[in-house]
Parts: C-alpha cells; structure tokens; sequence
C-alpha cells in the first residue's frame, strides 16, 4: 500500500493533558495529520500550556482552540478528520456525549476511541466509589454503540511512569515505601510512550474496529514487591516497607472524602486483589501479539530513565 495512503487525520481532546501530550507526539512521529482540540488560551492558561501549544505548532499540529459544548465548531473540525481520540480527564468523561453527538452530524468518522485507557470496566467490578466512576465510562462507551460509531476501546492496566512516581516517590528524600496489601499480587505496567504509539496503531488498525484492545507486555507484570527490589537494585538503597493491610483500604474507600476514596478503592483492586491480572484469551485482542514488532519499554528500562531524568509525576488521575 502506498504509505500516505495509510496516513491519517487524528483529532485528539485532552491534547494538552498528560496522558495527551504522549498522544499528540506519537501521532505526529507516526506521520499523521494531528489536530488538538483544546480549550482557549486565556490570560489564566498556565505559561506550561502556551509552551505546550507553541511546540504542537511548531511540530505541525493544527491547535483548534474551543469548549466542549460549542457544537458546530466541533462538527466543522471533525469533517476535516478521520480519527478522533479523547484523553480528557475523568470529570470530562460524561462530556464527551458532546463529543459523540458532533461525531454523528459530521457522519465522516472512520474510528472514536473515547478515554479509557485504564481498567477494563464491562469485565471487572470494583468497590463502590471506583465502581460508580466507571459507571461514566460505561455510560460512554453505550452511548458510543446506540449511536453506531466505529470504535476502538482501549485497557492500557497501570501507567508505568505514574505509578513509578506513585509508589516508589522517587522526586522525594524519604527511608520508606507504603505497601499495599502483601505487595505479591501481580499488576500489568505500560509506559506512556508505548501507551500512545499502541494507541495510534490501533485507531488505525481495521482489526481493532468495534473491539476492546488489551496492551498487556509479559515483562511489565510486576508486584509492588518486585518493583521496590528493582529500584533498591538500581538506587544501590534499602527501604523499609510500611504495608497497608487489605482492611484499612476497605475502610479508606468507606469513609475517605470524594475523590480520596476512588484513589484507596483502585488502589485496593489492582495492588491488593491483583484484578488487572487476568488471562487474555486466544480471540481476544493483546497489543504485543497484534504489533510484535514493536519494541516496548520495560519497567526495568523505566527505572534506569528515573534514576538519570526522572519523569514529573502527573497530577492525580481522579
Ligand atoms: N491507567 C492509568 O494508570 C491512568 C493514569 C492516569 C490517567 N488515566 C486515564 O487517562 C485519561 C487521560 O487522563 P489525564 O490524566 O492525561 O488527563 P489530564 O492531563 O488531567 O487532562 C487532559 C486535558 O483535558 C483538558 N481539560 C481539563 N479540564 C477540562 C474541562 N473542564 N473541560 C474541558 N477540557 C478539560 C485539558 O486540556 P485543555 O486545557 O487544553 O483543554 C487537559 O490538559 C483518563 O481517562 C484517565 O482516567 C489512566
């Protein structure tokens, strides 16, 4: 196939964000025609931002400046693309209804992939704040199908460089690292970097249409305990492990303030009950048997890159 041929016009909401920074870089470094539609510049945007925004430009990005709700400014970019990727945080999640409904009036969208990007919420069930969170996402994703758009959900398990910076706190002087549980159940990592390129295959894969995608690399399932070892290794340091035993998760997630008790009921299904660690089966599809190709980054590679640069911690998903 004549390679432009194979190029696309990618639309990505939440372009600023993140997870979204990632996604703007691997579109443009995998030759697609990228657009970010983001909320104006104001006289309040952080310096970050405008940095940011004058970068995409300069890597060729066309920045479209608008609100969710501006409806016919969103159906007139969606006509000029193809794809459209959302990686808005999760209060933005009902949102992307807007996002949907100008997908439907544009009527030329070839794949949406909303944000997800986590847990995979129609296979899993949670403790109650986690659970009600991504009852949001489920809602999208049925509006998605009632609605007949093509599209592609992503399960991308635990961020790696987020969850480094969460439990191993390498930007802080500390002795000691919080274990959850008995720090033994296994958790599937995946880097953000490799988080976006997957995910720019994937929207433009005809396998992936109207399917779930898994990105699930086998030397990136990691316990908590093998990951502090790793670190200890590397750093040449010896931490003194505080667990958190299963109980006093389940009482944080019962009595914590929104959004402390989604952050202690996530933390209680993947690093306690190791949910994330199941089997992905033969029909199913997995990123590493889909793009073999393609040469991730393991968590052991991750902390070589915190002990020179370390990546700056995110702000708080929830
Ligand atoms: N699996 C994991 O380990 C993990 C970890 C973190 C996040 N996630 C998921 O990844 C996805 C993206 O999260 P993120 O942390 O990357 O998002 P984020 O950085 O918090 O936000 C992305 C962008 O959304 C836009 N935005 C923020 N507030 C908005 C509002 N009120 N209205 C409209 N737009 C708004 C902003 O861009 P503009 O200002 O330019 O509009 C922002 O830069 C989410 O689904 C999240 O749950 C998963």
């Amino acid at each position: 196939m004549d390679k432009e041929a194979s190029k696309s016009k990618i639309i990505i909401f939440g372009g600023s964000g993140y997870l979204g920074t990632y996604m703007v870089k691997a579109s443009i470094k995998l030759g697609h025609q990228t657009f970010v539609y983001a909320r104006p510049i104001t006289p309040q945007s952080s310096p970050h931002k405008i940095r940011l925004h004058n970068e995409f430009r300069s890597l060729g990005v066309t920045v479209v400046e608008g609100e969710l709700d501006e409806h016919e400014k969103m159906v007139a970019i969606l006509r000029r693309v193809d794809i459209v990727i959302s990686s808005l945080p999760f209060p933005q999640v009902p949102d992307q209804i807007h996002i949907i409904e100008a997908i439907k009036v544009a009527g030329n969208i070839k794949r949406f992939l909303p944000s997800e990007f986590g847990v995979e919420e129609d296979r899993l069930s949670f403790l109650p704040p986690f659970e009600a969170c991504l009852d949001k996402k489920r809602k999208i994703r049925r509006a998605v199908e009632a609605y007949g758009i093509p599209y592609t959900y992503v399960s991308a398990n635990c961020f790696g460089a987020y969850f480094v910076n969460f439990l191993l706190r390498p930007h802080e002087e500390h002795e000691d690292i919080t274990v959850y549980g008995s720090g033994e159940a296994k958790v599937p990592f995946t880097c953000e970097e490799d988080i976006a390129e997957y995910t720019i295959q994937v929207a433009n894969d005809s396998r992936t249409c109207n399917r779930i995608v898994f990105y699930r690399m086998a030397k990136n399932v990691l316990s908590q305990i093998e990951l502090i070892s790793l670190w200890e290794k590397k750093t040449g340091r010896i931490f003194k492990r505080t667990h958190v035993p299963e109980e006093e998760l389940v009482k944080l997630t019962e009595n914590l303030p929104f959004p402390d008790n989604v952050r202690a009921s996530l933390i209680h299904s993947i690093f306690v009950k190791g949910d994330l660690n199941y089997d992905i089966g033969e029909n199913e599809l997995e990123t590493s048997r889909l793009y073999p190709d393609h040469k991730y980054t393991t968590m052991d590679q991750l902390l070589d890159i915190f002990l020179i640069d370390p990546p700056k911690p995110a702000v708080a998903a929830f």
